[in-house]
């Protein structure tokens, strides 16, 4: 029998979810939820693993980022949106796949490697975090998810994840866990407001899908663009100008997009003006996102229910996956 497509992805939620989200892999999702099983998963026990003194912080994310999924028209008919921390199993697997990798292997993981340095975890590593990538895999396998739409900073996590599927089915004589493969987005790094290479909520260079009308035309305004393009008269650099990038990505007229690359350089078209465009094009990407949102940011309970009532059908799957996993392992007592 083919395999079934399942989908699973997930945010960790210390923050509502910003543009960088939007086209790194929220586009993806509302593409992938009318073709396939979709699973979106808030993870508050990654969120954990390096804000584990700020419970308060994660507590209230949860509901931004379930906020930030109806807003942007993820279905909960369609996407089945969970909670981590409801689903027990995933503990349970981690536990048993823990014993399928090594520390080293997980210390070379790049990405955990580069947030180690990132939060100064190096003289003090907390196990959990060292090992997240372990609990990644029990989220994708839980489900027995097969594709995952994620930024390519997640390519060493989905790497790791088959890793640990081989060895299981290797050990346990069996293929009861299916390997999954990432679906990478075009642009899966957007650069920061601040021309650095990523937009992320911590360098505060983000524009948030909540943000208000002032923020965004605040936030494009003081954009970054080409530092030698001083004068209206001078030619200036297309390449690596933020507004450029963002016009390229949002711009329903990219003929227009074309015809302004071609003035600004050779000369005679100002920041200013490019920035204006840019704030009506992003205005008209998030109004609606926006409206919505603050229509639901009225009925919290509803918003709560939607993520456990997914929760609830995320157990089901969960409790059939046990199943096999726990006869292949032989403790299946009962
Ligand atoms: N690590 C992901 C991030 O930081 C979030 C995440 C947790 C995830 N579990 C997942 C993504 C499972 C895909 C699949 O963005």
């Amino acid at each position: 029998m083919a395999q079934e497509t399942v989908v699973l992805t997930g945010d960790r939620p210390t923050g509502p979810l910003h543009i960088g989200h939007y086209v790194g892999s929220l586009a993806n999702r509302l593409a992938l939820q009318n073709k396939y099983k979709q699973y979106v998963m808030i993870a508050d026990v990654q969120a954990l693993t390096d804000n584990f003194e700020h419970p308060d912080k994660v507590r209230k994310n949860v509901l931004q980022v379930g906020l930030d999924y109806l807003a942007v028209g993820l279905d909960p008919e369609k996407t089945t949106i969970f909670i981590q921390s409801m689903i027990p199993q995933i503990a349970e697997l981690t536990m048993f796949y823990l014993n399928l990798v090594t520390v080293s292997r997980l210390e070379r993981n790049p990405t955990v490697k580069t947030e180690i340095k990132q939060r100064g975890f190096e003289k003090s590593l907390p196990a959990g975090f060292l090992m997240y990538p372990v609990s990644q895999a029990a989220d994708i396998t839980v489900v027995k998810g097969t594709l995952v739409p994620v930024g390519e900073d997640q390519l060493p996590m989905i790497e790791q994840t088959n890793e640990i599927v081989r060895s299981f089915n290797r050990i346990y004589k069996t293929n009861v866990l299916p390997e999954a493969k990432a679906l990478i987005a075009k642009t899966s790094r957007l650069p920061g407001t601040d021309g650095s290479a990523k937009m992320s909520k911590s360098e505060g260079n983000a524009i948030f899908l909540s943000d208000s009308p002032d923020e965004v035309k605040k936030k494009v305004m003081s954009m970054y663009t080409d530092p030698n393009h001083l004068r209206v008269e001078d030619p200036g650099c297309v390449e690596g100008n933020v507004v450029f990038t963002y016009l390229d990505l949002f711009d329903p007229d990219q003929k227009e997009v074309a015809a302004l690359k071609e003035q600004y350089q050779s000369g005679g078209l100002g920041d200013v003006l490019l920035k204006k465009r840019l704030i009506d094009v992003m205005e008209a990407f998030i109004s609606p996102i926006r409206t919505r949102r603050q229509e639901l940011e009225k009925d919290p309970n509803y918003v709560m229910n939607v993520l456990l009532d997914g929760t609830k059908k995320t157990l089901h799957v969960a409790e059939q996956t046990m199943y096999d996993v726990r006869r292949v392992m032989k403790l299946d007592y009962t």
